[in-house]
């Protein structure tokens, strides 16, 4: 294997905890720079405290380090963007447009970029939402992923820039805690389930949403980076499925572990959010194109999320 010089940046969030950790094991610790706007809690490898905005500091980590690859994590996520429309533009939009420069100004190999379900929106089919449908975003932070979506596309077409990308569904793991997103309560009701034994939900018990168990979108991450470029068809982004449950569904699987486990539910503005995503998506061409194939259902991510939040209590 060629050696790879790795960048994660947004390192410290929800997802880059565990890619990181993934990446080193995988690449070698010394090989996975991590980068963040936050100073890390612990630091168990290189580690670059930086702003992806900082387009002359990007640029010197780049080449000082002759990066092979970039996973660009750092972004603003749908709730906390509607609360800062402008700056959830900025850090999402500018911070992509200046990872894809820097890439082609330095020759990266290969740039990672997460979209999301989110640029799904009222007009699209809720029922396994097809690769390719009508995409009408109602939130801004759904605007900047469809558009991030199209700067990639654009970025390959033009030159030559192998960027691939995953629409995230709601992810759910017990390593980080989530960065202010919609599907934020299927991590939340575990700790609380544990903790007190109840949990007040910001969805409707009836919301069903697509999820993802973090150990199979980490996985799946790596696996579309290390597939041969010419399997990789789709270059905008691709929908990718774990499973699909609502808050009710999860608080019954959470009482065959804990039967006296109650939960109440209080919908805030994240259900009209969570209302215009999809509830189901098909993931076939992904399947197809370079054989994603997700391990964990909801039974089994249940089983494994009340065994490690335990441990955390
Ligand atoms: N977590 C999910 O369920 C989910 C679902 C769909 C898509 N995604 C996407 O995956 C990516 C990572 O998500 P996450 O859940 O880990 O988010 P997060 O909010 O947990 O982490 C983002 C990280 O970026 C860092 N950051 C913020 N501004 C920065 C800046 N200017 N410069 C450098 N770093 C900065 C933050 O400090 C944070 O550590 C995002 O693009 C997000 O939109 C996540």
């Amino acid at each position: 294997m060629a050696k790879e010089t790795i960048l994660v940046l947004g390192a410290n969030g929800q997802i880059g905890t565990e890619l990181v950790e993934y990446l080193r094991f995988e690449y070698g610790n010394v090989n996975v720079i991590a980068s963040d706007i936050k100073a890390p809690q612990e630091v168990h490898g290189p580690f670059e405290q930086m702003d992806v905005l900082d387009v002359n500091r990007l640029t010197e980590l780049v080449k000082d380090h002759k990066v092979t690859q970039i996973y660009h994590l750092a972004a603003m996520l749908s709730a906390t963007a509607e609360q800062k429309i402008m700056l959830g533009w900025e850090l999402n939009m500018t911070g992509l447009i200046n990872v894809l420069n820097i890439a082609v100004e330095c020759k990266v190999k290969k740039v990672f970029w997460p979209s999301s379900i989110a640029v799904f929106g009222p007009s699209t089919p809720k029922l396994n939402t097809p690769q390719y449908c009508y995409t009408d975003p109602s939130t801004l932070y759904g605007v900047s992923k469809l558009a991030g979506e199209h700067w990639c596309n654009y970025y390959f077409n033009k030159f030559g820039l192998d960027v691939r990308s995953i629409r995230y569904p709601g992810l759910i793991g017990y390593k980080s805690v989530p960065g202010g997103g919609t599907t934020d309560y299927a991590v939340y009701i575990f700790h609380e389930a544990l903790a007190r034994g109840s949990y007040d939900c910001f969805l409707e018990a009836d919301t069903m949403l697509p999820m993802m168990y973090m150990e199979d979108a980490i996985r799946g991450t790596v696996e579309l980076m290390e597939a041969p470029a010419e399997k990789i068809k789709v270059r905008t982004s691709y929908n990718i499925a774990g499973m699909s449950f609502t808050p009710g569904e999860l608080a019954i699987e959470i009482r065959k572990t804990m039967p006296e486990f109650k939960i109440t539910y209080h919908p805030d503005i994240r259900q009209t959010y969570a209302d215009s995503w999809p509830k189901s998506i098909d993931d076939s061409v992904a399947r197809k194109d370079w054989g994603w194939n997700p391990h964990f259902n909801t039974s089994k991510l249940v089983g494994e999320m009340m065994t490690h939040c335990k441990d955390l209590v």
